[in-house]
């Protein structure tokens, strides 16, 4: 028997991917940028045993649905053949989000387990590899297998990967409105905008312009500018979704509350500018030294947690056989 224990923290993006361009590799139809974060982190231990006759999957200490276990068992698919090693793997999950925090995360999930199921099943990979592998278990936890702001280059099976980009000092203040499950889960969602929206060509064309315009501004250091293209870029991705047929509503009364409280904010000099993922919580990019003002402001309207840039994934234990 071998074991590996690692760990992975969640990522926000500042310039999103939204819409596959090919679903079996998990190759999305542009770049994005992400702030991978130091707070809510995902531990995942990988335990290989022959004599187990399948997987198996714990989360938070009780047994997965069986749609998370096969998604599991999918990935873990992928790390035996490239090992060349068949034997069935117990997982252990569990995610230090606070209950109600809302952030339920695959990206951290998938960029732990990747990190975890490498090691166990003997795979030295470096950093680049293992956010490709991450890739294929959930397309945003190709992001949290690198530390702080990282651009996730578009690219093919080879060239899709992470990898760090300088960036100025930065905090997120996560506004969670809602704990709940989403409505319609991301992949579908996404799935529907690259079928069914009449905008989702644009959307392509202008995230591709919005990352160069990104790393642009984050290499100059100037944060105001990486904010205007964060907010811009994520009511535009909403908007696109919005447009799918049938239509898909992620923002709720309660987002658009914190999105005019971060107007407010900025209306009296602060610079704050918000961004949403597939759901109705909200992170504030924001100076660090604002961070507790923007809680502040915001605390009142949804529940608050101040992150900023974080550790990549790592390997926390490990017992492999030589
Ligand atoms: O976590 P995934 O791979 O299903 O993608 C979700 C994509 C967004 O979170 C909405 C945007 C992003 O870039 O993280």
């Amino acid at each position: 028997m071998t074991y590996a224990t690692a760990l992975a923290h969640p990522n926000i993006a500042l310039v999103k991917y939204w819409g596959k361009r090919d679903e079996t590799l998990s190759l999305p139809a542009t770049g994005s940028l992400s702030v991978t974060l130091d707070i809510l982190p995902t531990t995942t231990t990988v335990e290989v045993d022959g004599s187990l006759r399948s997987d198996a999957f714990a989360l938070d200490g009780a047994t997965a649905s069986p749609a998370a276990l096969e998604r599991v068992s999918r990935f873990l698919d992928l790390v035996r053949e490239r090992a060349g090693d068949d034997r069935h793997a117990i997982v252990r999950s569990t995610n230090e989000v606070p209950t109600g925090a809302g952030l339920a995360s695959s990206a951290a999930g998938f960029a732990a387990l990747a990190t975890a199921a490498a090691a166990a099943y003997g795979l030295r990979l470096d950093e680049r590899e293992r956010s490709r592998l991450a890739r294929r278990g959930s397309g945003s936890a190709a992001r949290s297998i690198v530390s702080g702001v990282s651009v996730w280059h578009a690219g093919d099976d080879a060239a899709s990967f992470a990898e760090p980009v300088e960036a100025p000092p930065l905090a997120l203040v996560l506004a969670t409105v809602d704990a709940g499950e989403k409505p319609v889960p991301s992949r579908q969602a996404m799935r529907q905008s690259v079928a069914t929206s009449p905008f989702f060509a644009a959307w392509v064309d202008d995230a591709e312009r919005t990352l160069e315009a990104m790393l642009a501004a984050s290499a100059a250091g100037d944060l105001e500018t990486m904010g205007r293209l964060t907010e811009r870029n994520a009511m535009r991705m909403h908007a696109v979704i919005q447009s799918n047929d049938p239509p898909v509503r992620y923002l709720t009364g309660a987002s658009l509350a914190v999105l005019d409280r971060v107007q407010r904010l900025r209306d009296e000099g602060v610079v704050a500018h918000a961004t949403a993922d597939a759901g109705p919580n909200l992170a504030v990019l924001c100076a660090p030294g604002d961070a507790q003002s923007v809680a502040d402001a915001i605390a009142d309207v949804a529940s608050v947690a101040i992150a900023h840039p974080g550790p990549g994934a790592r390997l926390l234990a490990a017992e492999v056989a030589a």
